[in-house]
């Protein structure tokens, strides 16, 4: 099959070609945050604005037209509505003209699958870490094929917690990579630290870390707010990996893209000698490849969903989303 992916999911727009599970191409446009952070209907005008172009040129890179497709996914959740709705709709639109398949894709297995299959891992934890979402995953079996979550976070994303903090500190541009930045050479203080088993949460230290830049050097409070964090979810993802046995570690999601945290968590796995991997960047930032590579193991193993009942959900969460393969 040759299956063109849409993600739209939030700030990104992005087409990925897939052929035979082998990428293409893997095209993407970026709406500018400002400080405002993601506005929703306007990073859906620009989504609608920029989709003809970003399809164009994923089909250019692949050496393809579009009539060569065989199937088309896209994004139907998790994320911000607008958003999805422009990435389902050129997708419908897509398969209703060219009369291919079309799958709608859990978007946090497109992160998880796209790595998985690039390292060739079996059953791997996987700590998914971006900007809406932050939760511990591991494959079962157990009622239908599916990623269970063995913990998240209570309340927002870790990435939305570096985001927001970037936001008060007034950097710019106001996301995770700019924290990094600013926490070069930093020194640790103490901040809150909210694990309780599996699940924890971030809006108690992001309010601290705010309250913190009115009388700390703010290198301190980015470097102590991201140590502090992402011991949280390493911590987490430790104590799956010990509870379920499994023997491998895979980052994944935005936030993934964090040397600090791709350490941290190279620190645990060669402590119990787990088998860890961090896909490269282009994967864990939002892209359309990731969404063609599952429509395209979701057609293949014999799904369907017919043209009318292809919608999105803003919660889809991805242990509802069943993993035939
Ligand atoms: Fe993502």
């Amino acid at each position: 099959m040759v299956v063109l992916g849409i993600e739209s999911s939030a700030h990104t727009f992005g087409v990925g070609v897939s052929e035979n599970g082998k990428i293409l191409s893997n095209e993407k446009v970026m709406y500018p945050i400002g400080a405002g952070g993601i506005i929703p209907a306007k990073a859906a005008d620009f989504h609608a604005e920029n989709a003809n172009q970003i399809i164009k040129s994923a089909l250019a890179k692949a050496g393809l037209t579009m009539g060569d497709i065989t199937g088309v996914g896209y994004t139907r959740g998790p994320g911000l509505g607008p958003c999805l709705r422009i990435g389902q709709l050129t997708a419908k639109t897509i398969a209703a003209k060219y009369s291919i398949p079309i799958m709608p894709v859990n978007h946090a297995l497109g992160h998880i699958e796209v790595a998985r299959l690039a390292v060739g891992f079996k059953d791997p934890i996987v700590l998914y870490v971006s900007g809406g979402n932050s939760q511990i995953l591991g494959f079962t079996e157990e009622k239908f094929k599916h990623y269970h979550i063995y913990g998240e976070t209570f309340d927002i994303g870790i990435g939305n917690m570096l985001d927001s903090f970037a936001r008060e500190a007034k950097l710019n541009p106001a996301w995770g990579s700019s924290v990094a930045k600013l926490a070069e050479n930093g020194k640790y203080f103490d901040m809150p630290y909210t694990v309780k088993g599996m699940d924890f949460t971030f809006t108690g230290l992001l309010t601290n870390a705010v309250k913190c830049l009115a009388d700390h050097d703010p290198k301190d409070v980015a470097f102590s707010l991201q140590e502090t964090g992402f011991a949280m979810v390493c911590e987490a993802a430790e104590r799956a990996l010990l509870l379920t046995k499994k023997r491998e570690i895979l980052l994944s999601g935005g936030v993934a893209q964090s040397k600090r945290l791709s350490e941290m968590m190279n620190l645990i796995a060669k402590a119990h000698s787990f088998r860890m991997y961090n896909a490269p960047n282009e994967y864990n930032a939002d892209n359309g490849a990731m969404i063609a590579v599952v429509a395209e193991k979701m057609l293949d193993a014999g799904m369907q969903k017919p043209i009318e009942k292809c919608d999105i959900n803003q919660k889809y969460r991805v242990d509802s989303a069943e993993v035939r393969w």
